[in-house]
């Protein structure tokens, strides 16, 4: 296959740049990305991959991208992703979001649907935010939940995945979509939960729980994801979309509290680390848990997101090949392992964000 993955340098674009290759090494791999702050090209360092720097509005890019490269798969990675970021500035994720997937969709018709047409996959990436919230005792969100979007994010998300139906509807673009539960693991940008909460309390800075606290995802490991998507591209029927979840609904202040805790184990396991975070709690004696700080709720704040994954279950054979704590615990070595990379994240564009926003909670 021959594909081009929009949003490679991204947290998940890249875990999925990295499978790809080592899984199907005989396949050509081209990555459009306009390396946005969460873009970031060490992501996908030692990597055969032909990186292109590009952004997905840029149609006529894309379609001498898809001609001359001879594509067949293009997998669409790319987006804006934080829920507060679209909270506090909505525009960039229309633009990128929206208008970005639909110059892809343009993009792809010209090429791949003019004459008789050529054998094409458009694969997109989407969220299970799109179906809104759960209470408590509510069923987890199947493929036929209605859509009830809340946040700018995840109105933007819809209305792609919305875009990128009617594309197959209308004019017989051979697409799939899968809507995927909150993702952790290695490259993840330190704006999310669990990166930034980890690198926090090596810091010894506040870990700032919105609201109680009590609210749940249902945690995944980006190598499962990459599974997931892997399986609907190769067996996935055309047209469908397909919820890819881990089965591990937890509470932020269940995951909160695991991090903490397994910080101070690798810290009372490591004493290296106490001299190379000399400011965390853990290499004063104090735990980790007593950075913990109640901050202010995120406006219209989804309490509950579960994900029915029996779909992609049933007919794709998918099954997570680890539990959270295995995923956790590989995702905390990784985060020690490779210092360098965050420390260039964090001092590069994340650390003006960090000054205007972190403070200010
Ligand atoms: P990310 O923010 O880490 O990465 C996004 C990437 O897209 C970056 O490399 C950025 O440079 C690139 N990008 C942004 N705008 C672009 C543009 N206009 N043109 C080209 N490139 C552009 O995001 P992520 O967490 O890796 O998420 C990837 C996809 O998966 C998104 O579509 C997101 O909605 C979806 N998703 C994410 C999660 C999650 O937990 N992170 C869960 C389900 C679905
Ligand atoms: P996040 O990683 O931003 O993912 P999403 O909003 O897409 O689910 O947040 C995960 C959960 O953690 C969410 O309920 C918000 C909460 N959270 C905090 O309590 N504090 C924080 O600083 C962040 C970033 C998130």
């Amino acid at each position: 296959m021959k594909l081009l993955v929009t949003g490679g340098a991204g947290f998940i674009g890249a875990n999925f740049v990295h499978y790809w290759r080592d899984r199907h090494p005989g396949d050509t791999v081209v990555v459009l990305d306009a390396l946005t702050y969460a873009g970031n090209r060490a992501s996908l360092a030692g990597v055969d991959v032909d990186f292109v720097s590009g952004d997905i509005r840029d149609e006529s890019l894309v379609e001498g991208l898809l001609r001359e490269r001879d594509i067949d798969t293009l997998v669409h990675f790319a987006a804006e992703s934080h829920v507060d970021r679209s909270i506090h500035g909505p525009d960039a994720f229309v633009d990128t979001n929206i208008l970005g997937t639909h110059s892809l969709l343009k993009a792809a018709r010209t090429v791949w649907l003019k004459g008789s047409g050529t054998p094409h996959r458009f694969h997109h990436v989407s969220t299970d935010e799109v179906y809104g919230t759960l209470a408590a005792n509510d069923a987890a969100f199947s493929e036929s939940t209605p859509y009830a979007p809340n946040s700018p994010y995840s109105a933007t998300k819809a209305a792609s995945d919305h875009l990128v139906r009617a594309y197959h509807h209308t004019y017989g673009l051979q697409v799939t979509t899968s809507n995927c539960s909150n993702n952790y693991g290695p490259y993840q940008f330190p704006e999310k939960l669990i990166p930034l909460f980890l690198i926090n309390a090596l810091h010894g800075r506040a870990l700032p729980i919105y609201g109680d606290g009590q609210q749940i995802r249902d945690w995944l490991h980006v190598e499962d994801h990459c599974l997931g998507i892997d399986l609907v591209i190769a067996k996935g029927r055309v047209g469908e979309t397909y919820n890819v979840g881990g089965g591990a609904e937890l509470a932020n202040l269940t995951v909160i509290d695991t991090l903490c805790a397994a910080v101070d184990a690798a810290f009372a396991a490591d004493p290296s680390l106490a001299a190379r975070f000399p400011d965390a709690a853990a290499a004063k004696g104090a735990p980790s848990a007593s950075l913990k700080t109640t901050v202010a709720d995120r406006p219209g704040h989804d309490r509950r997101y579960a994900i029915d994954a029996r779909k992609i279950s049933d007919e794709l054979g998918y099954a997570p090949q680890r539990s959270f704590a295995q995923g956790f615990a590989a995702t905390l070595d990784w985060y020690l392992a490779n210092e360098a990379w965050w420390r260039s994240v964090i001092d590069g564009s994340y650390r003006d964000w960090v000054a205007t926003n972190y403070s200010a909670r």
